[in-house]
């Protein structure tokens, strides 16, 4: 039967004591790490969140303490108090390595069955049995490191933005359904049987309301949540670190933007970020990095190479340009060697799920060879390789397409990919840049009409609103983007703060004022009783964790993370409900049809 804490008191935790502390009394409690039996002797390694202590029983211990250390296994959990000692024989790998705790009273205060993998950092083990038995996970000392890391992230945000004179305010988890962007999550309502909430896909509207209330500046830790396909780098639910301030420009969001994220990295990893943040024009990220979120820690600059072509014969090219796209290409510096005939055809197929039709190449090994050389006049060849800054043991790719967006992609994802296989990132220190002027509207093939790049409320830029209906393409915004090691770290704009303004913007997006009134109606009324100008933006807590910390996988930054399908392996969720539960909601469930 468990033993209970009654009676005693931790006075420490496993990580804390030290070769000064000798000769004290203390009490640990934590989890058996391991149980070594010496016949005479017996060690329990106790470790808890804060490290790992050396529990020792001997000769001089009670014996039917001894006999309860000797039953003790794996993950037993256990409360010892004794005397600490110096250690005879150290171990220099742990922080507690000098000093041991000579055990007078132990108790069992809970016995475990044998965990299905070793709790140890790093154990390499199935992702689906880490999160099926994720309590378990948890204890991992790299796990609980993330988790701790995080909860510095967050409560820094806190501090910094109480210091500056943001309140926390929280706003509804139970929303209307919103008008753009991701598929809401919805939730049925029991009294208005047919009728749904959804959940936030972020604070968006109504922290605008809350700039035309007054509160002038605020922050909040705030749950979002987005029924998208996953990604590595995205969770259905997931935390926005969240602000908004009024009475400002672009100038003053950046300004505590960048104020913050330097705050972050000294508290957090002691690294000192130097402001202000380098910045780049989103169409100048695009021409040189094919995206809009470049990774600054190498080079392979995507170059133009359209004007070396403008006349050619070759079809491949010639049609992209007609088409009024573009052929952009980047040199793989001195990859001649390491880069196979084999694996250059390999890279030519992986760009194609980036939608391009093919890569063009030119590999400068000690016999030159290329797939498009020889359907271009000499001079084009010229032109493109000076473009390029071509040199003996290099190798040159190319992409034409119709649409810049392929170009751009495909050799967005190249660089990157080449960068990664040939080790070429300077991961010594972090990069980070603004990304700002973002274009006001993307034009959505599926949908066949303009939509906004980050949200129907953004300001566009005031030099391009005569443009907003004869050329919506050209028209910028006063968007931008935190970028961190190529990660999107975080994003926001200036608000319209005008009604005029705000319904004109939603024509050009093809809102009809009866549908813009349904949605999201409040806020169009909001905006007509004075609405101070505003601006603001949000950092995806999970990307920050993962960008700080180096951690590749936001399944590993999230306590019960979800996996792809959006299940939680754990608790099994979604699940099957009682059809009383349905019947209350008035809410009848299609029977599944097969795939
Ligand atoms: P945005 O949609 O760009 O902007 O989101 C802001 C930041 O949130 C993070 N993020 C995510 N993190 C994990 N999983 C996801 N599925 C996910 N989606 C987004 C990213 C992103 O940069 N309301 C605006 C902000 C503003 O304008 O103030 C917004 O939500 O790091």
């Amino acid at each position: 039967m468990a033993e209970f804490m009654t009676g005693i008191k931790r006075s420490c935790y496993c990580g804390e004591p030290r070769l000064s502390d000798a000769g004290k009394t203390l009490t640990v409690c934590g989890w058996v790490q391991r149980q070594r039996d010496l016949g005479q002797l017996i060690f329990i390694d106790l470790r808890d969140r804060t490290g790992i202590l050396q529990l020792a029983f001997d000769e001089s211990t009670d014996e039917e303490v001894f006999q309860k250390a000797f039953s003790c296994r794996a993950e037993f959990v256990l409360a010892a108090t004794g005397v600490l000692r110096e250690r005879t024989s150290k171990n220099p790998e742990l922080p507690t390595g000098d000093v041991e705790l000579a055990v007078q009273q132990l108790r069992i205060l809970a016995k475990s069955e044998t965990p299905p993998f070793a709790i140890e950092e790093h154990s390499n083990v199935k992702t689906e049995t880490r999160l099926k038995y994720r309590y378990l996970d948890l204890r991992r000392p790299d796990m609980q490191r993330i988790l701790t890391a995080r909860h510095r992230i967050a409560k820094c945000a806190r501090d910094y933005f109480d210091e500056n004179g943001f309140l926390e305010i929280e706003t509804p988890d139970l929303v209307a359904s919103t008008p753009e962007g991701a598929r809401d999550y919805l939730v049925p309502s029991r009294m208005f049987p047919g009728e749904f909430f959804a959940l936030p896909q972020s604070p968006q509207l109504y922290k605008q309301l809350l700039m035309v209330a007054g509160f002038d500046r605020y922050m909040q830790v705030a749950r979002c949540f987005r029924d998208e396909d996953l990604r590595a780098d995205r969770q259905p639910e997931f935390t926005q670190i969240d602000f908004e301030m009024s009475f400002v420009e672009q100038e003053d969001v950046i300004a505590i933007g960048e104020g913050f994220i330097q705050r972050a990295y000294k508290e957090v990893c002691g690294i000192d970020i130097p402001l202000p943040l380098p910045r780049l024009t989103w169409r100048e990220a695009m021409d040189r990095f094919g995206s809009d979120k470049p990774d600054l820690r190498f080079g392979l600059e995507l170059k133009d190479v359209s004007g070396c072509v403008q006349n050619t014969n070759f079809k491949v090219f010639s049609g992209a340009l007609a088409g009024g796209g573009s052929v952009r290409g980047i040199n793989a510096k001195g990859l001649a060697h390491k880069l196979s005939r084999k694996e250059i055809d390999k890279l030519g197929e992986w760009v194609k799920t980036y939608g391009a039709k093919g890569l063009a190449w030119t590999r400068l090994a000690d016999k030159e060879t290329s797939s498009f050389e020889k359907f271009l006049a000499p001079e084009e060849v010229k032109a493109i390789r000076e473009t390029l800054n071509a040199e003996p043991g290099d190798v040159l790719f190319l992409v034409a397409s119709e649409k810049d967006t392929v170009v751009f992609a495909s050799l967005g994802a190249l660089r990157k990919e080449i960068a990664r296989r040939f080790d070429l990132i300077d991961t010594s220190k972090p990069c980070l840049l603004w990304v700002t002027d973002f274009p006001m509207f993307e034009y959505s093939e599926e949908e066949n009409r303009w939509v906004a790049m980050h949200h129907p409320f953004t300001m566009p830029n005031p030099e391009d609103l005569d443009r907003l209906e004869s050329d919506p393409g050209s028209v910028r915004s006063i968007a931008y983007d935190m970028v961190i090691n190529g990660y999107e770290a975080g994003g926001g704009s200036i608000r319209i703060h005008d009604t005029q303004l705000q319904e004109r913007m939603l024509e050009a997006l093809g809102i009809s004022p009866e549908q813009a009134q349904r949605r999201f109606g409040f806020l169009l009324d909001a905006l007509k009783y004075g609405a101070p100008p505003h601006g603001g933006m949000a950092w995806g807590l999970e990307r920050l964790v993962m960008v700080l910390l180096g951690v590749e996988d936001m399944r590993d930054v999230v306590a019960f993370p979800k996996v792809a399908s959006s299940a939680d392996l754990m608790s099994r969720a979604p699940s099957v409900v009682e059809p009383e539960q349905l019947d209350e909601l008035g809410i009848a469930v299609k029977p599944k049809t097969d795939a």
